[in-house]
């Protein structure tokens, strides 16, 4: 490349870098002026993000380059020899290793905020239970959870999609898993046609989560107004709300629980409703030997099921899986939620206790996923 050209690409890169970071400290000072405004929000966001990661990852292995090219010079210094040449070209390739790595981030984050973001995965977890009555052997569950409709704009296209695959998956029973919405019941009211669509044998459920109560902290007054709200939109797309309330599901003659609880969530701030009540959920339930819990957060699980409860499976959502990671499907993840909660996607056992994170099919706050797909799960519960 000549060196024309090279200063060209600086001054680019240079231009880029200061008007996304311009633009973002004015949108941050003048925040409550653009408040309404998602799409300037979003997109603000994205380019810092996207821009802070990609010369994170370039300094990251720029540092390393100067680190070994330090070493070496230092060391063709003591010991008096003249030719540095090894050093020089080890630090030529660990440069053009920092640009690669710079590029592979940006990639990766502009896909992840474009099409990634509807990039639909359906994972399949098999259990197997010894207290799962015959009838219920194979029964199909698809989970869904975090919608988050208000980030979505009106996009139905991609949601419409996201219908259908569920569909074809032929399940018994759908469950989502709560935050339908950010902030407000009205995100959701656009969307109950699509969500009208989808069809299950035997019955859709649904919880609430942390959002579907208003974002942050607030006060219990507006908190039931949400709930009355959101638990409406549910019912218009044909979920069987259930908040701190049980179903037996029956097949054959042969009895499961299914238990649903409001939002429990541990936050020491106090951002997070907490008004899950597994007892109150299960007064006057008859014994059954198989037991279903939808819970938002998973927190709840660590707190008041593991070990303590007669729950089988517990199922989740709430993490997003951090939105952001490493995916290599069966063999190794990464995730930024791995530094906020001890579980953050997939199937935990404990014993003969089983709980399952979904990772999301929404996003909040970051509009992306990058390495950590919106997620469809197809639970298989088996006979042992
Ligand atoms: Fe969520």
């Amino acid at each position: 490349m000549s060196p024309k050209s090279k200063w060209a690409i600086r001054i680019v890169y240079l231009i880029v870098t200061l008007l996304v970071y311009s633009s973002t400290t004015y949108l941050a000072v003048n925040r409550e002026k653009y408040e309404g405004n998602d799409f300037i929000r979003q997109y603000t966001i994205i380019g810092a993000i996207t821009l802070s990661v990609t010369i994170l990852s370039v300094s990251a292995f720029q540092l390393l380059s100067d680190l070994v090219l330090g070493v070496r010079l230092a060391s063709v210094n003591i010991s008096g020899k003249s030719n540095p040449g090894e050093p020089i070209s080890r630090w030529t390739f660990l440069s053009k290793l920092s640009l690669g790595a710079g590029g592979v981030m940006l990639g990766s984050f502009l896909w992840g905020t474009t099409k990634g973001i509807y990039g639909w995965r359906i994972l399949v977890n098999k259990c197997s239970f010894k207290s799962l009555p015959q009838a219920f052997d194979g029964t199909r569950i698809v989970q869904i959870s975090d919608l988050h409709l208000g980030s979505f704009r009106e996009n139905f296209g991609p949601l419409d999609e996201a219908v259908q695959l569920i569909n074809d998956l032929n399940p018994d029973y759908i469950f989502f898993t709560g935050d339908l919405v950010n902030e407000e019941p009205e995100e959701a009211a656009p969307w109950v046609h699509v969500f009208k669509k989808l069809k299950a044998k035997n019955g859709k459920y649904a919880i609430l989560g942390n959002h579907d109560y208003r974002w942050g902290k607030t006060d219990p007054e507006l908190e039931a107004k949400n709930r009355i709200g959101v638990k409406t939109i549910l019912e218009e797309m044909d979920f069987t709300p259930l908040l701190n309330e049980h179903r037996v599901l029956e097949k054959n003659g042969e009895r499961i629980g299914l238990v649903g609880v409001e939002n429990w969530g541990y936050s020491p701030e106090g951002w997070f409703p907490t008004y899950g009540d597994y007892k109150k959920s299960v007064e006057g339930m008859e014994e059954v030997p198989f037991n279903i819990l939808l819970t938002h957060d998973p927190t709840h699980w660590e707190h008041h099921i593991k070990g303590k409860e007669s729950v089988d499976l517990t199922l989740s959502g709430h993490t997003h899986g951090g939105q952001m990671g490493i995916t290599i499907p069966g063999l190794f993840e990464f995730s930024v939620a791995k530094f906020l909660y001890k579980r953050y996607a997939g199937l935990y056992s404990e014993g003969d206790q089983h709980l399952y994170i979904n990772r999301g099919m929404g996003f909040l706050i970051f509009p992306g996923r990058v390495g950590m797909p919106p997620e469809i799960t197809l639970h298989e519960i088996n006979k042992a």
